[in-house]
């Protein structure tokens, strides 16, 4: 079959569409003018295949209740086994109204008040905000950082899994961008099991993988890991549909499935979104070359960014993104306070973005930038950086 070729250049304009990380620019760095490269949405579009699909269905003039389609989750399902190598079943399945609300329920329906539960820092922050807006202990077990490289902590995760009920596993990793081995998977697994710790798998990342690395599914490591394990999915940063807050929640364990069924239908959260399930349906049908294209263009613009850091700009430098497409760069080489650097960045360089220490212990000194732009995005970000910091 002849390979489409699709378009990662153009730059769409995305102004006043009431979008957050457009729209917000002035409430969130006190002004308007800077290069948005903060919230975890991609400045491509949709792909045509998935617009379609929504306005197909739109023409149909009654958007009534929905229920989870059999093409919703057959989709899923051979989408997991193709891409992931992971033969999952589809009652195993439950809608969530996106991953975060979904990290919540979860904590809700297996944990109590006072439980602790386990991040790895520095981590996508509303994990923390989630543990202790329900009333749970927030335990860090914080990454180690070594030689430009990250790692998991495992002599502390071991202490502290006996403290805990639950873990808040990124994997792949925002915002330090590991895809971790299977090794580490299933070290960290071992330790759950053993200390009876639920592993909360948010794979939303997984399909943004950069070529020569490959997402293990923490459920395909072992029956015993699988049997702790809750995974969070979502076509939502893969193929920019987050405004359609469609995500799932796959559960192998009947006990603990059962468990998330029931609260589900009791907060009346299992319905789902017409216009999601239409979305996800076209994207895990025709979406696989589209991806590939994507994950290419993102390495452009990641190693674009690397080795301009290298020749331009010695005093900062970017971990190498073994996954998703947000670059995690280190500004400590330059001597100044975090707070400095944010005011240089937003007033100066005129860049929106992620600075790290709101991804908790570790996150200091570094700032997050999405690249899931055009190249010309990341040219001009550089070239701002470079007038700035250079
Ligand atoms: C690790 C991780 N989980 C969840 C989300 C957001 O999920 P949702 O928008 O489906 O709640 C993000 C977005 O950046 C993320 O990076």
């Amino acid at each position: 079959m002849k390979e489409t070729i699709y378009d990662f250049d153009t730059v769409v304009p995305r102004g006043h569409t009431d979008c957050v990380k457009y729209d917000l620019r002035k409430k969130t760095f006190g002004k308007e003018d800077v290069i948005p490269m903060w919230v975890a949405d991609m400045d491509f579009k949709t792909p045509d295949f998935i617009t379609n699909a929504v306005v197909g269905r739109a023409m149909h003039p009654i958007y009534g209740y929905s229920v989870m389609s059999k093409a919703y989750s057959d989709s899923i399902v051979n989408w997991l086994k193709t891409r992931h190598s992971w033969d999952i079943r589809k009652d195993w399945i439950s809608f969530t109204p996106g991953v975060v609300p979904g990290v919540n329920f979860a904590i809700q329906a297996f944990t109590q008040k006072g439980d602790g539960i386990i991040i790895q820092t520095p981590v996508y922050f509303p994990f923390a905000d989630s543990i202790k807006q329900n009333g749970r202990k927030l335990i860090e077990n914080q990454l180690l950082y070594r030689n430009g490289k990250y790692t998991i902590d495992f002599d502390d995760l071991d202490k502290k899994a006996k403290q805990a009920k639950m873990i808040l596993l990124s994997s792949p990793h925002n915002p330090v961008g590991r895809c971790w081995s299977r090794e580490e998977l299933k070290t960290l697994g071992d330790i759950c099991a053993r200390n009876h710790v639920i592993i909360i798998s948010d794979e939303i990342h997984n399909d943004l993988i950069l070529p020569g690395y490959s997402h293990i599914p923490t459920a395909t490591l072992s029956d015993e890991i699988a049997n702790i394990t809750v995974t969070c999915i979502a076509p939502s940063k893969t193929f920019n549909i987050a405004g359609l807050a469609t995500s799932s929640i796959i559960i192998q364990n009947t006990e603990i499935r059962e468990k998330f069924k029931k609260f589900s239908e009791q907060i009346h959260i299992s319905r789902g979104n017409l216009f999601g399930y239409v979305a996800s349906v076209a994207a895990y049908q025709y979406g696989a070359q589209w991806v590939n294209q994507l994950m290419q263009y993102i390495k452009g613009n990641f190693d674009y960014l690397s080795s301009f850091l290298k020749s331009e700009l010695r005093q900062l430098s970017a971990v190498e993104m073994e996954a998703t497409y947000l670059a995690w760069i280190d500004f400590s080489g330059m001597g100044l306070f975090d707070k400095e650097i944010m005011q240089k960045l937003i007033f100066e360089a005129e860049l929106g973005l992620s600075p790290g220490s709101i991804f908790g212990n570790g996150g200091q000194g570094f700032q997050r930038m999405n690249l899931a732009a055009p190249r010309k995005t990341v040219e001009m970000a550089c070239q701002n950086l470079k007038k700035v910091f250079g």
